[in-house]
């Protein structure tokens, strides 16, 4: 199979029309893969992607094609998929403040355009969820925030509707189905492709915690930093540190690595209701 692209966290080859797409346990933290794999990752990103698709799929058409139909060495951790042309915009929708939505509340009172009400705080929930785009950005490059007529210059006045109105519709099924289950998905970034008949496709993964973050709703206190179930715990532990979020990042202590390996198996099992292996 010839291999199309290595990503930070996922290889894709070609096989006839389709895709492979393999997930690894590479763990990237502010753009920057990490040295130290974290054992099961790619498997449990996948297995979650295909449960939260079959969920979705009275919104939106997947990419998914078949889990089983992949090389056997793959298998847990590699979906067979449509080749899709890419949609440039990294889509998010985020239901509360936290990360660059609460840096950019802080410094302007809105986020991507969208006014936001005074008085918020870390972790505050928001009146309703915002869509709030971004480019994808090129290897070593950061992505930028756009507003919302940013990407209907990029995709056409129609498609920048159709994403912003599947974004919201995908975060506020996967939140409503996650809350049920004691988890808050605090925000979440989608990738779409369009199909050969310009349909719009919803791609790459959707609702893990390397797209999304995860916090335990019983633990859910406005005002500070929320536990979370996500790369977080990651992230943290790399500032600390001292690591100056340039590559090459330092490798990651053993504790670290069983920490968040439980946290991503914390995440599937929370959400779906299933033990993992
Ligand atoms: N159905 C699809 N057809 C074509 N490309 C896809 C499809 N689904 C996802 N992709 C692309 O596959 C890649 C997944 O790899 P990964 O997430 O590891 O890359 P990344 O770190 O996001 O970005 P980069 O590729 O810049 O490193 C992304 O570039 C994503 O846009
Ligand atoms: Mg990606």
């Amino acid at each position: 199979m010839k291999l199309l692209h290595s990503g930070k966290v996922r290889d894709l080859y070609a096989d006839g029309d389709d895709l492979i797409m393999v997930a690894s346990d590479r763990i990237s933290v502010y753009d920057v893969v990490l040295p130290t794999p974290i054992p099961d990752k790619g498997a449990i990103l996948t297995q979650l992607s295909l449960w939260w698709f079959e969920r979705l799929a009275d919104l939106v058409p997947s990419h998914v094609i078949s889990a089983t139909r992949v090389p056997p060495e793959w298998a847990g951790r590699a979906i067979r998929c449509r080749r899709l042309e890419m949609i440039g915009v990294e889509c998010i929708a985020r239901g509360y403040l936290a990360g660059l939505g609460l840096e950019s509340y802080r410094a302007t009172g809105s986020i991507s355009g969208v006014p936001l009400p005074a008085g918020l705080t870390e972790g505050s929930r928001l009146p309703a969820p915002v869509f709030t785009p971004t480019t994808k950005a090129d290897v070593g490059q950061h992505d930028e925030n756009i507003d919302f007529d940013q990407v209907a210059a990029l995709t056409g006045a129609a498609d920048a509707d159709r994403l912003r109105e599947l974004t919201l519709a995908v975060y506020g099924r996967g939140h409503e189905v996650a809350l049920d289950r004691g988890v808050i998905i605090a925000d979440t970034k989608l990738e779409f492709g369009r199909a050969p008949d310009g349909s719009i496709i919803l791609a790459d993964e959707v609702l893990t915690p390397d797209s999304s973050r995860f916090w335990p709703a019983g633990q859910w206190r406005p005002g500070q930093a929320q536990p979370a179930l996500d790369k977080q715990f990651v992230r943290d532990w790399s500032l600390r540190s001292g690591w100056d979020k340039r590559p090459p990042a330092p490798p990651v202590p053993a504790e670290v690595v069983e920490s968040t390996r439980a946290r991503y198996v914390e995440a599937y099992e929370r959400i779906t209701g299933e033990r993992w292996g």
